[in-house]
């Protein structure tokens, strides 16, 4: 049966409906599609077609053993996915999707174990993106997507349809562009083994807001033996092909000179007003100020990380982010770019 559009999705174009039409047709066939979320984009295939979900892997170059995060279109399907749902769950998934959280639950039989890299549970999202949720209601409630960042393993996310381009290109049947992410870093993940909320990764929710929902404490998970494989937690991950080190601000500029003596261009990030106002130290060194805001750092600093690459420094050196709960996301992000 062609896939169509049962309404039309206000803000979206005829061009844009043209499009979701044509990219549920390539999922219901097997294909790829990558398609923009408010966290970054995704390279989604359906979730009940292991051939299309082994190209993803192919695609990727991810091991097979690492879960997908399956995207769905509504709250009432979470039911037709997962099962024992913990009360905490509900809670959570009322009060933030569509957005950027993913629920860890047990799954059931209709979700083959290659998305799971075989484990007994699934992570599951409601995107909020107009386009991403246009194409989930495409494909019908008997659908889902599984879509990992549209970035090759361990690299940086993509956060514009250019980055997908760029990175994947012609490996993937389609690219659907949404624009720039509203977000620009994933989802927070959070389990709840033993009904205990934990999260496995920072993201576009705050701990603060998980907490004030579910009126109790949330855990941050220390993944240390890697018994849950969250690729997203291994050490390296998320990394920029410059190597990058992060230096509190008193250190920054020191280090920077440093490195200048051995010939290098060194490129200094910086976020708060006091890191920022230093003299010119040597004509090797540039300088680059991020918001000091972490909403805002976090949206841009994927595609900050792709331009400065693009650069050819030979170092980045990035200020420490402050340790505050809201800047968890980001500080997480620099600290597996920076991992060597
Ligand atoms: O914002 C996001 O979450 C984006 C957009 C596209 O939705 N997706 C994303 O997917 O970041 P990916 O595959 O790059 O990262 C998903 C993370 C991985 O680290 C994976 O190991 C973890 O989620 N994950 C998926 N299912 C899991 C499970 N059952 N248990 C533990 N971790 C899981
Ligand atoms: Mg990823």
């Amino acid at each position: 049966m062609q896939p169509t559009l049962s309404t039309p999705h206000s803000g979206l174009t005829t061009e844009q409906q043209q499009q979701i039409t044509a990219a549920a047709g390539i999922l219901c066939a097997g294909g790829t599609v990558a398609f923009p979320t408010e966290t970054v984009y995704g390279l989604g295939a359906d979730v009940t077609n292991p051939s299309a979900i082994h190209k993803i892997y192919r695609i990727k170059q991810r091991p097979a053993d690492h879960p997908l995060i399956v995207h769905i279109g509504a709250i009432t399907h979470l039911h037709y996915w997962a099962q024992a749902i913990p009360e905490s769950a509900w809670k959570l998934v009322q009060h933030f999707w569509p957005g950027p959280l993913t629920v860890i639950l047990q799954r059931n039989r209709r979700i083959p174990d290659c998305v799971t890299g075989g484990q007994d549970t699934v992570g599951l999202r409601m995107p909020s993106h107009p386009i991403a949720l246009a194409l989930l209601q495409a494909l019908g409630p008997e659908k889902a997507l599984a879509a990992p960042s549209a970035n090759r393993f361990g690299r940086i996310s993509p956060t514009t349809a250019a980055h997908v381009q760029q990175e994947l290109g012609p490996a993937v049947d389609m690219i659907l562009d949404g624009g720039a992410c509203a977000v620009g870093l994933e989802s927070t993940i959070i389990s709840f083994h033993d009904d205990l909320p934990q999260i496995l990764r920072p993201g576009g929710i705050a701990l603060s807001a998980l907490e004030t929902v579910l009126e109790s404490p949330v855990l941050l998970a220390h993944n240390d033996q890697q018994t849950i494989r969250t690729s997203g937690s291994l050490p390296a991950h998320y990394a920029p092909i410059t190597p990058l080190r992060i230096y509190p601000a008193e250190q920054l500029w020191q280090r920077a000179l440093a490195l200048t003596e051995q010939d290098l261009r060194i490129l200094v990030i910086t976020w708060s007003h006091s890191a920022q106002s230093r003299p010119a130290l040597s004509q090797s060194i540039e300088q680059f100020a991020m918001p000091s805001d972490p909403v805002a750092y976090g949206q841009q600093l994927y595609a900050r990380l792709r331009q400065f690459d693009r650069a050819a420094f030979d170092y980045l050196l990035v200020e420490a982010p402050p340790d505050h709960p809201e800047w968890l996301a980001v500080t997480d992000r620099l600290q597996r770019a920076s991992y060597h």
